[in-house]
């Protein structure tokens, strides 16, 4: 049976690439209103390949805002039942000049496909619809029954799914989550992941003079927004990667003795593979080892600085306003609406005299922290050992996934975590990419996490 599964992975490996190209080149970025109508393209499309699979009660579930994709198949009497969890959203894409090929015309270049969301998380999830359709055409069933549950909002806060698992957590009974939406540090490094960082996303607004001045007839005694903006940032966060917001570090979870020396020692050279990425040296609380500060610290990033004259040439202007979006990463303990009421207080008082200041919760999430010592999570562990060879790591990943501590919360059932990016993979960047040897491992290695599930 097991020589049958690969032989026939093997047989559909072109065809499961085309399946993921086709769900590729639909442009279904969440956060601009215009895609709207790609993203139910998107959602759609995830629907046709779980009916194509036989799985059944398959639609979109409309929310507030975009759609969800549900689809069960139930058939497996007495064996556990499995919360498959995928977004089908994708981030935005500019800078559009940086890409060497469209972002939505998936390339094969190298070892990989080119696309935006070619991992995150369009390829993520195809490659679990793919080692469950491989089961059943092979076995003729699936080891375990599955709900799949996807949303299409990911990439822009959660809400709507956030609202529905409240509402209707008695639709998603199961006994486990299985979340493939986070990476590996290196192509021979499996990792089962074990906790995620919280977010607070916001935006700032200054506003000062009530109209554009001239930075002559004005200059020295008009307030000027960008420069307030500057000042505000700059005191936000000091160059040792300090962050000055009362209150921010005193819910700050220590860690165990077990982590604090694997994130001393760094035994898989974890940091040092991600900073060959980043290409320049650390930065941060250089008093913490990297990995702590990526996994269990709070930072606190700038996205983007908006206002004022940026064209070609020369303008002397004062400008009324400037806006800047900041986000701060939150280890688990600490909340997220906490978190925002801390920052817009802290802002608000550092604004300088004669600008007005305000500040918008553009989205929240809250971090997650499981437990390795469930039977799915030893199943994960099991299936990633027999693909790659070798025992999984255990480790954190400073990305968010706000889902994944609802589930945790309302379901109250393990929540596996295991993904098959890598850190060039160009996330949210771009020249987003998939490793096509990735792709294919992972169909396996999800194909095998069912059966040990069973
Ligand atoms: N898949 C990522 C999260 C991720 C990235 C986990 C890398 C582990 C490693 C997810 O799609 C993502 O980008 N999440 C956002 C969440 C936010 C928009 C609420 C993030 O982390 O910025
Ligand atoms: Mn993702
Ligand atoms: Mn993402």
């Amino acid at each position: 049976m097991a020589q049958q599964l690969e032989s026939y992975i093997q047989e559909h490996e072109g065809r499961f690439l085309e399946d993921l190209k086709g769900w590729l080149r639909i442009p279904s970025i969440s956060t601009l209103p215009e895609h709207a109508g790609d993203i139910r393209r998107a959602a759609e499309y995830a629907a046709g390949q779980l009916r194509g699979m036989g799985f059944a009660n398959v639609g979109l579930i409309a929310t507030k805002g975009h759609p969800l994709v549900y689809g069960e198949w139930l058939n497996a009497p007495g064996k556990p039942t499995l919360l498959v969890y995928g977004h089908y959203d994708v981030q935005p894409v500019d800078p559009i000049e940086l890409w060497e090929t469209p972002p939505f015309e998936p390339t094969i270049r190298g070892d990989s496909l080119y696309a935006r969301g070619a991992c995150d998380d369009k390829g993520q999830t195809m490659l679990v619809f793919k080692a469950m359709e491989s089961l059943i055409t092979v076995n003729g069933a699936l080891p375990v029954n599955v709900r799949v549950l996807l949303e299409g909002e990911e990439e822009a806060g959660g809400e709507s799914i956030a609202a529905y698992v409240q509402e209707h957590s008695d639709r998603l009974g199961c006994d486990a989550v299985f979340i493939c939406d986070t990476g590996m540090p290196s192509k021979d490094i499996p990792v089962l992941i074990y906790g995620l960082r919280g977010i607070t996303y916001t935006e700032v607004e200054v506003r000062g003079p009530k109209r554009d001045l001239h930075s002559g007839e004005f200059g020295g005694i008009a307030p000027n927004p960008l420069h307030a903006l500057a000042l505000i940032i700059a005191s936000l966060k000091d160059a040792g990667g300090h962050i000055h917001i009362p209150g921010l570090y005193d819910r700050v979870r220590p860690p165990t003795g077990a982590e604090q020396a694997f994130w001393r020692d760094d035994p898989l050279g974890i940091a040092e593979t991600l900073r060959e990425e980043m290409g320049t040296g650390y930065v941060g609380e250089n008093e913490y080892p990297p990995l702590e500060r990526l996994w269990a610290r709070p930072t606190l990033e700038v996205h983007g600085i908006s206002g004022g004259f940026v064209g070609e040439g020369a303008k002397t202007v004062i400008p009324a306003a400037a806006k800047a979006k900041i986000s701060l990463r939150l280890p688990p303990d600490l909340r997220s609406e906490e978190v925002f009421a801390l920052f817009e207080r802290r802002v608000k008082e550092l604004a300088p005299a004669g600008v007005e200041v305000s500040v918008t919760n553009i989205h929240g999430g809250e971090g997650v922290m499981v437990s390795p010592d469930s039977a799915p999570m030893r199943a994960a562990a099991a299936a990633l050992k027999e693909t790659y060879g070798k025992e999984p790591a255990l480790t954190r990943e400073g990305g968010s996934i706000p889902i994944a501590a609802l589930f945790d919360e309302v379901l109250r059932v393990p929540v596996v975590m295991m993904g098959f990016g890598l850190p060039d993979d160009n996330l949210h960047s771009p020249n987003e990419k998939y490793s096509l040897a990735q792709f294919f491992r992972g169909i396996r290695t999800v194909a095998s996490f069912l059966q040990k599930l069973a």
